[in-house]
């Protein structure tokens, strides 16, 4: 049984539904919150998604409240935030997992695809940050937690100019929040998934025919990760504990891999 490291603290996640049947980055971190005793409210635009995570929630025994909002929504993301306070008189931990890659470079791209890669990537957390940090603020505590990716540190061999933009710029935006509100006790770090088996993952192949098959994305990942396998939706979860937790009280401004070592070889 996971500790009670997150006891009478509320989160919101989001996008802790999942895009497919299974545990996707997001419902897994809401799933494992939920059993380290967080109260968490799920948002996701998809409520029947953000259902079944709080039913999973529920089973267990945890305590959870569900959201059916867009991420890129301020007055509906402010009204979560207040609504948290109202009912739990706290917001501790904002995760935010919403995050969505599109293939291409300038030239496959209209300048809004490009755009609306950015605000899905980026401006989605910057309206979670507004809406969370006077609450935090005033708690004189608080945690970030933002998710980026592999993708946003380097090309792996697929064009998403837009995706990977993003998730670049989202490391610097989540240090800019450490440097910012540091002293008044909010953290703020970045977890980089690599090459993790998840629904968004599978949909992804299923959409895209050149990278074949779910076996040779296991084959890939068997050549090109020093440990030999793709990470499941519960090592990001493990990571993003970790992060939200009193454990990391002293890391902030800073990016945790969960990529199985891929980032430290180039081939
Ligand atoms: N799976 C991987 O291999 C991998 C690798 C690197 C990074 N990531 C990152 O992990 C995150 C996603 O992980 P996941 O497995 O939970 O994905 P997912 O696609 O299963 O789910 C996320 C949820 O987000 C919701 N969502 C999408 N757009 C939204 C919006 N505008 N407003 C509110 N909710 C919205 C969906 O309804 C879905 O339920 C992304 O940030 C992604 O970039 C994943």
């Amino acid at each position: 049984m996971t500790e009670q490291r997150l006891s009478g603290r509320v989160a919101i996640v989001t996008g802790a539904g999942s895009c497919g049947p299974g545990w996707g980055n997001g419902r897994a971190t809401a799933v494992l919150f939920a059993r380290a005793g967080a109260t968490v409210a799920i948002a996701d635009r998809d409520g029947a998604a953000a259902e079944e995570t709080a039913e999973l929630i529920r089973a267990e025994g945890g305590n959870c409240i569900v959201a059916e909002l867009d991420v890129l929504d301020l007055e509906a993301t402010e009204a979560l935030a207040a609504r948290c306070l109202e009912s739990f008189g706290r917001i501790d931990i904002l995760h935010c997992n919403v995050g969505q890659g599109l293939r291409g470079g300038p030239l496959e791209m209209s300048v809004d695809q490009f755009r609306a890669q950015l605000d899905i990537n980026v401006t989605s957390v910057f309206i979670g940050c507004k809406a969370v940090l006077p609450a935090m603020i005033g708690q004189g505590k608080g945690a970030i937690n933002t998710v980026g990716s592999i993708g946003g540190l380097r090309h792996l061999g697929h064009d998403h100019i837009g995706y990977s933009s993003g998730k670049a710029a989202l490391v610097q935006f989540t240090r800019q929040i450490a440097a910012q509100y540091g002293r008044q006790g909010i953290r703020a770090n970045t977890i980089i998934p690599g090459m993790i088996d998840t629904p968004l993952l599978q949909e992804r192949v299923v959409k895209s025919g050149h990278r074949g098959d779910l076996a040779a994305l296991q084959e890939e990942a068997r050549r090109r990760v020093p440990l030999g396998h793709r990470g499941t939706a519960w090592d990001v979860a493990h990571a993003a504990l970790y992060l939200a937790s009193d454990d990391a009280r002293y890391v902030t401004g800073t990016e945790l891999l969960v990529d199985g070592g891929f980032m430290t070889q180039t081939v």
